[in-house]
């Protein structure tokens, strides 16, 4: 499902007008589907269904409380990444004990956090994170529950910023020296092991990955099980990519890749050991269920090249500039308007600073409204006030409502 679609030449969000929408609240606007961000919840949970499993949102993707309240509510787990997002997850409601934590680089101060608000895993990332969060969680006199975080050296020939499981990225800690870490860790008494992690990175586009990973992962915990080590959950981190060229929907819009391909695969692997799956996609429940909603400025021609400067930038969203990622820019009033070639760029001082490059769009004059597809993550937690801009406001529809669920920040002037 894909909640957005012209109704009468105008984009539409489920039922909702988003001209309406940009008139009401302004611009530039992020607008999310409460609808497609459920929907998408439901069908990554429903996947795992066949086996015990835990679907863990991870908040990097979008940390919109009133977002992650309905997730919660919808009795996801949670990944987060911080003590800052810790706090966010408990604030949200969601249960210590559904809680993930990951971090090549928690301070004391955020372990101490997580070891007293009772999370299920700390995922260590390097051997003396191991030894330090041992020592803190002793000094409290708690155990803290870890899960290492393997790195396998696993390429999902993506983005090499979107990459995280090569021996070459900080993330994680190498399979033998893992193995130590275990048996080190299995002979202390401020620790408890939960379970294994593993992330290889971000928008994986095929099975293969997942189960190379699956494949790896149970290798080594029956290894370690041989060994007396007991794993309650492996963890198979999130990842799931998304099709950022398709971006109107109908009811059975197929996925880029099915979830179910990849719960398909892994389960009879995972099955093996005898641990609970837990997995943490981000951007599969919301990246398609955002878009960032924005108005033309002014438009300007230079010897070959055509602009559309709108009141959106790199601010707001990062992506084009940080990945070169494509995100579709759609017309918010579908027209016979002859189409032209144009750069889409915001107002901010640098020449990275754009939304589209080479897109053929319909002429588009100033005040016209414009859409960027498929911003619902990595948008607004990417956002900064970068030139002093004040960030988006945020706005929720479900069905023919929406609803202001983030202010806009205040503007200095
Ligand atoms: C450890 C971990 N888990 C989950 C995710 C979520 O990934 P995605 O949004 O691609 O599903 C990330 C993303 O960077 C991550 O680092």
């Amino acid at each position: 499902m894909i909640p957005f679609a012209y109704k009468n030449n105008r984009l539409f969000c489920e039922e909702t007008d988003l001209t309406a929408v940009a008139g009401q609240y302004g611009t530039p606007a992020y607008v999310y589907s409460k609808a497609g961000i459920v929907h998408n919840f439901q069908k990554i949970d429903q996947a795992f269904a066949a086996h015990p499993h835990l679907v863990c949102y991870a908040l990097k993707a979008n940390a919109n409380p009133v977002i992650l309240k309905m997730m919660a509510e919808l009795g996801a787990g949670a990944d987060v990444v911080s003590g800052g997002e810790l706090a966010l997850a408990l604030k949200a409601g969601f249960p210590a004990q559904r809680i993930v934590y990951a971090s090549v680089g928690k301070t004391d101060a955020e372990i101490r956090y997580a070891i007293g608000s009772n999370v299920l895993a700390i995922n260590i990332e390097s051997r003396e994170e191991l030894q330090v969060t041992a020592r803190i969680a002793a000094e409290m006199g708690a155990v803290a529950p870890i899960a290492i975080r393997i790195n396998p050296d696993i390429d999902i020939e993506g983005h090499p910023y979107l990459t995280t499981g090569k021996s070459a990225n900080k993330f994680g800690i190498e399979m033998k020296e893992a193995r130590d870490c275990y048996l080190w860790a299995a002979g202390q008494k401020s620790i408890k092991i939960a379970g294994v992690h593993c992330h290889v990175g971000s928008m994986i586009k095929k099975a293969d990955p997942y189960v190379k990973m699956a494949e790896t992962l149970a290798a080594f915990v029956s290894d370690l099980q041989a060994q007396g080590i007991h794993f309650e959950h492996v963890d198979i981190g999130g990842g799931l990519g998304v099709d950022y060229t398709r971006v109107l929907g109908e009811k059975e819009t197929p996925w880029f890749m099915e979830p179910e391909d990849i719960a398909e695969k892994v389960i009879p692997v995972i099955k093996q050991t005898g641990c609970e799956i837990l997995f943490e996609p981000g951007r599969s429940i919301i990246g398609p269920n955002g878009l960032l909603l924005s108005q033309v400025l002014f438009r300007k021609e230079t010897k070959g090249k055509k602009f559309i400067i709108v009141d959106a930038a790199m601010n707001d969203l990062i992506r084009p500039s940080l990945y070169s990622a494509y995100h579709t820019v759609l017309p918010l009033q579908k027209s016979d308007a002859a189409t032209e070639q144009v750069d889409v760029v915001g107002a901010i001082c640098e020449s990275g600073d754009f939304l589209a490059k080479d897109r053929d769009l319909p002429v588009m004059q100033r005040g016209d409204h414009l859409a960027v597809m498929t911003a619902g993550a990595y948008g607004y937690t990417l956002s900064s006030n970068y030139n002093e801009r004040p960030r988006a406001v945020e706005v929720l529809v479900d069905g023919d409502s929406h609803r202001i669920i983030r202010e806009r920040e205040k503007a200095a002037f």
